[in-house]
């Protein structure tokens, strides 16, 4: 019976197998060719009779023969089936853009496919040499390989292409240089080459004779020396990019000739000079010009601005003098970008009066003037940026209605009058940077409509009333800066429902009243100065409850009542309560002399700082007497004791001279197995194995066997007696005490362990565990980097982590690092990391000794976080975001600092690598690729912490949970290559390079 069935069934399907026709079975077994976790090929039925509607496939109407396969983004991996391929007569396109297509392409591989016109490979994992044979194809017109890992030199076959109108090698791993023979493929029109590893050399002046191209984009190619003048020969170029190479000279007087170039991109070359005066009226085609970041000087040509031009940036130049007013007459102009000049005059009056302005960013000049009212006269001004300059007059009530408008900076100039009330209120205005001007009036209440408004900054200006309830509604608001005006009232009760905010800064104001209830709903706030107010009643406890507080200042106003203890849970870097009314007791951990500038100037405060309520009211002033009696009485037994001491000292040392090392005193933190002398004796100069800022390491083995480091500390008891150089002696003190403090009370897997320490009149000494494979940095920056393979990179990445995390939160009261660098990553003789010198170490809410750190220099170069430039805060998230340098230095195998970034640091460098050549070329190549999903994790981990707001990184304890879910991923599933395309989690857009305020 099942026989019959199955014989029934096969019946029934085998003619219909037969129905398909021969293109379709090709097309069949192609399918077989790929791995298709997408199922892109889900419709593909063999039981039709022609492949003409499965997806991808089109065919001929007449003939229903196959003449095109688009497979493009369809997620395919495998080989490229070219001998199948080949074998469909009709077929003249093929795409396979964006999938993992990963074999070579043999020479004879597609010489079969002589109707192909369009082939298209490019974002695959295609490998090997440029196959010669495709200049064969007779009819082909369009060659895409872009984005593959081809190798090689071009061939020379690659001149002969006698249709070929598109030619794409961009991001391969070509070498050799770019050849001469280009030139002869003379139907060419777009010849994409840039972003490969070729050797340095010239631009083939034969590319002159491309006399039909449009777009010659070479952006990083290793080019060098001037450019060809018979470049002017390309009559129909509408797109010229040189960007990131290495030419000189100036730009070539036969560029002008150029009649129809849209876009000149000659960005980061070394070119200099000025810009051409003349010859720029023959261009009458150009449209966009942008030739920012170089070194040009001199003024803008007036005929240049006559040009009907759509982008003009010049920004990161030298150049001077006025902006021309005929560029306002374009009526094409979108684009303006000129900031970092040294520009002056006035700006256009007209600007934007003829053309739909939508970026101006003239930021950092000399302009003056007012700010042309016309910006926004079409209605789509997205970007109005002028810091840093000396404009006059009022904002023009015009950009009161530009509905547009995203970002305003208008912060350093000389601005004046009150802000159009519409200007508040713009819908999409994520940014008012209103800054250092002298603007006055109210903020208006259309305030609420800012429905995108994250940062709103009116600090230093003459504003005043009340703060407007509607600030309430900004529920994107990161930041409320107004500090410096004259703001009177009382704070809205609405400002509490702000549950974004991450600063609230409204020091130096009028404002009364008490703070308004429910402050534990700003639950991000980082900072809030409130300070030099007319604020009363208490001190909210809420205040305790805000978990990322590290800045708090409440002082100059009329604050009562007692300090709440529910402060103690915060982790303050700044706090100051100073000059109010408070009274009572101080909360038992802020009860300490270091925090006693926190509460100066209040005089019905007492805690048991010395010093604080110095008998102001009576009942004191008797008691302090006593105690004054009782100090005295001290003093003279202390004093008595001494001199007694002394003497005892100096019969003691008379008999004892000869041994000289037991004026050494010890401080052990863990039972030793071996005694000071014997470390004295070792500490020899063929033992030195390294110098740090703070002092020479040397390697002790002991007569045990056990080997330590000991850091002998620079200096001798002369320089600190004396003080010869104050600045230098406190931060050998400092360094001193400070490591010994923190270091010696901790005990964890991932902190380099202190033994003991050892100090006389003339030298400290700290004796750690050695640990064998020294510093990180020292490791991967050196030729035995291929010691780290990824699993131990991403251990030590773990295991750093581990040791923060526990400095940060189960330290009491919390450590911050302030120098984490790959250097103070030291690594056991596994391999094992270890977090160590904490010579600049500070307890966070050491608030008392904050002062006085802020005149030394915490972190290295490369590390320090950029909030650090403006806020010489030193605080958790700057540890995180070091260690978040420290998490792309094990990805990239790159140091944090390199003259090859030029401008940038290691983090901006990794960005924009990423975001313009991808993932690939931001990993580490020693790193076996087969991780690369979980480097592509961990790198964003480093990118989190390297954010530039603080308060976007995430706390050591998320980094630790982070790793390890990237780890525990690792055993479930194998790791698979697809080709992980990483977007960064922030990006900055170029004109913010201009404007950072
Ligand atoms: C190409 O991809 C297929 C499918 O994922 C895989 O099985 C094969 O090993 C890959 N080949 C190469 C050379 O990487």
């Amino acid at each position: 019976m099942l026989f019959h069935i199955a014989l029934l069934l096969l019946l029934l399907l085998a003619p219909c197998t037969f129905c398909l026709n021969q293109e379709g079975l090709i097309l069949q077994k192609i399918k077989l060719n790929f791995d298709d976790p997408d199922n892109f090929f889900s419709d593909w039925n063999e039981l039709d009779e022609t492949p003409c509607k499965w997806r991808g496939v089109t065919c001929d109407t007449v003939s229903h023969s196959v003449t095109s396969l688009d497979f493009s983004n369809a997620n395919l991996a495998g080989p490229f089936p070219a001998y199948l391929l080949c074998r469909m007569r009709n077929l003249n396109f093929i795409s396979f853009f964006n999938n993992s297509v990963n074999s070579t392409l043999t020479e004879s591989d597609l010489v079969a496919c002589q109707s192909l016109v369009h082939l298209d490979l490019a974002q695959n994992l295609l490998t090997g040499g440029l196959p010669s044979s495709v200049a064969e194809l007779v009819n082909l017109e369009y060659l895409d390989l872009t984005g593959n890992n081809f190798s090689g030199e071009i061939p020379a076959s690659f001149g002969t292409f006698r249709q070929l109108e598109v030619l794409g090698l961009v991001e391969n791993l070509l070498d050799g240089t770019i050849p001469a023979f280009l030139g002869n493929i003379s139907t060419l029109k777009q010849l994409n080459l840039s972003y490969n590893p070729f050797l340095p050399g010239k631009i083939p002046p034969e590319l002159g004779n491309l006399t039909n191209l449009e777009t010659l984009w070479l952006t990083q190619c290793n080019l060098i020396d001037e450019i060809p003048d018979s470049l002017g020969r390309l009559g129909r170029l509408t797109d010229l990019d040189l960007a990131l190479n290495g030419l000189d000279g100036s730009i070539p007087s036969s560029l002008t000739e150029l009649t129809s170039v849209v876009q000149i991109e000659l960005y980061n070359n070394s070119l200099s000079g000025e810009l051409p005066a003349n010859g720029w009226s023959k261009m009458t085609a150009l449209r966009r010009i942008d030739v920012s970041m170089n070194e040009l000087t001199g003024t803008i040509p007036t005929e240049l601005c006559e040009l009907p031009l759509e982008s003009l940036n010049l920004y990161e130049n030298s150049l001077e003098g006025d902006l021309p007013e005929s560029i306002a007459k374009s009526t094409n102009l979108y684009e303006l970008r000129l900031f970092q000049n040294h520009l002056t005059g006035t700006l256009p009056k007209d600007l934007g009066k003829n053309s739909a302005l939508l970026w101006l960013d003239v930021s950092s000049n000399n302009f003056s003037g007012e700010i042309p009212a016309y910006l926004c006269e079409k209605g789509v001004l997205l970007e109005a940026l002028m810091i840093d300059n000396s404009l006059t007059g009022e904002i023009p009530a015009t950009l009161g209605q530009c509905r547009s408008l995203n970002r305003i900076r208008l912060a350093n100039n000389n601005l004046s009058g009150t802000i159009p009330e519409g200007l508040w209120g713009l819908p999409h205005v994520s940014l008012l940077d209103l800054k250092s001007n002298s603007f006055s009036g109210v903020i208006a209440k259309t305030i609420g409509g800012a429905s995108n408004l994250s940062s709103l900054i009116l600090s230093r200006n003459r504003f005043s009333g009340n703060i407007p309830e509607e600030i309430g509604f900004l529920g994107n608001l990161l930041e409320f800066s107004g500090d410096e005006n004259v703001f009177s009232g009382s704070l809205p009760g609405k400002i509490v429902n702000l549950g974004q905010l991450g600063k609230l800064d409204l020091h130096d104001n009028a404002l009364s009243g008490e703070l308004p209830e429910g402050i534990y709903s700003w639950k991000k706030l980082n900072e809030l100065n409130l300070a030099n107010n007319d604020l009363a009643g208490n001190i909210p406890r809420e205040i305790g409850s805000l978990s990322v507080l590290n800045y708090l200042d409440l002082s100059g106003n009329r604050f009562s009542g007692k300090i709440p203890n529910e402060l103690q849970n915060l982790k303050l870097n700044q706090f100051n309560l100073s000059n109010n009314r408070l009274s009572g007791d101080i909360p038992p951990l802020y009860a300490k002399v270091m925090y006693k500038n926190s509460f100066l100037g209040n005089p019905g405060l007492c805690g048991d700082i010395e010093g604080l309520c110095d008998g102001r009211s009576d009942a004191a002033h008797g008691y302090a007497w006593l105690l004054r009696l009782i100090f005295v009485l001290a003093a003279l037994v202390l004093i008595v004791g001494v001199v007694w001491f002394y003497w005892k000292y100096r019969n003691f040392g008379k008999v004892k001279r000869a041994v000289d090392k037991s004026k050494w005193t010890l401080m052990s933190f863990h039972k030793l197995g071996f005694s000071e002398y014997e470390i004295l004796d070792a500490l020899d100069e063929d033992n030195v194995i390294g110098s740090g800022s703070s002092g020479k390491v040397y390697k002790v083995v002991l007569s045990n066997g056990e080997v330590v480091a000991v850091k002998k500390l620079w200096g001798s008891s002369k320089i600190a007696d004396e003080s010869i150089d104050v600045e230098k002696g406190n931060v050998q003190d400092d360094g001193f005490a400070a490591e010994v403090e923190t270091l010696g009370k901790i005990r964890h897997k991932n902190i380099v362990k202190l033994w003991c320490c050892c100090t006389t009149r003339d030298c400290k000494l700290l004796v750690y565990e050695y640990m064998p494979n020294g510093g990180l940095g020292d490791l991967l920056h050196s030729t035995k980097s291929g010691l780290l393979d990824w699993p131990i990179r991403y251990k030590i990445a773990m295991d750093a982590a581990e040791g923060l995390a526990y400095l940060h939160h189960d330290c009491v009261p919390p450590i911050v690092h302030r120098d984490v660098k790959s250097n103070n990553i030291l690594l056991d003789g596994d391999f094992g990391a270890r977090v160590a010198d904490f010579g600049v170490a500070k307890v966070v809410d050491a608030n008392g000794k904050g002062a006085k750190s802020m005149s030394v220099i915490a972190g290295s170069c490369g590390y320090i976080a950029p909030e650090y430039a403006y806020t010489l805060r030193v605080n958790e998230k700057s540890d995180i975001y070091s260690f978040g340098v420290v998490i792309l230095e094990l990805v990239t195998g790159r140091l944090p600092v390199d003259p090859e970034y030029g401008e940038k640091d290691l983090v901006k460098w990794v960005c924009t690598t990423l975001d313009q050549k991808g993932i690939d070329h931001v990993i580490d190549t020693k790193l076996d690729s087969c991780f690369k999903e979980d480097m592509c994790k961990v790198l964003n981990i480093g990118l989190l912490c390297t954010s530039p707001l603080p308060i976007n990184r995430p706390s050591m304890r998320r980094v630790v949970k982070m790793l390890q879910e990237i780890g525990r991923g690792n055993h479930l599933k194998n790791a698979s290559t697809k080709d992980g395309k990483l977007t960064p989690y922030y990006y900055e857009d170029a004109s913010d390079q201009g404007s950072v305020a």
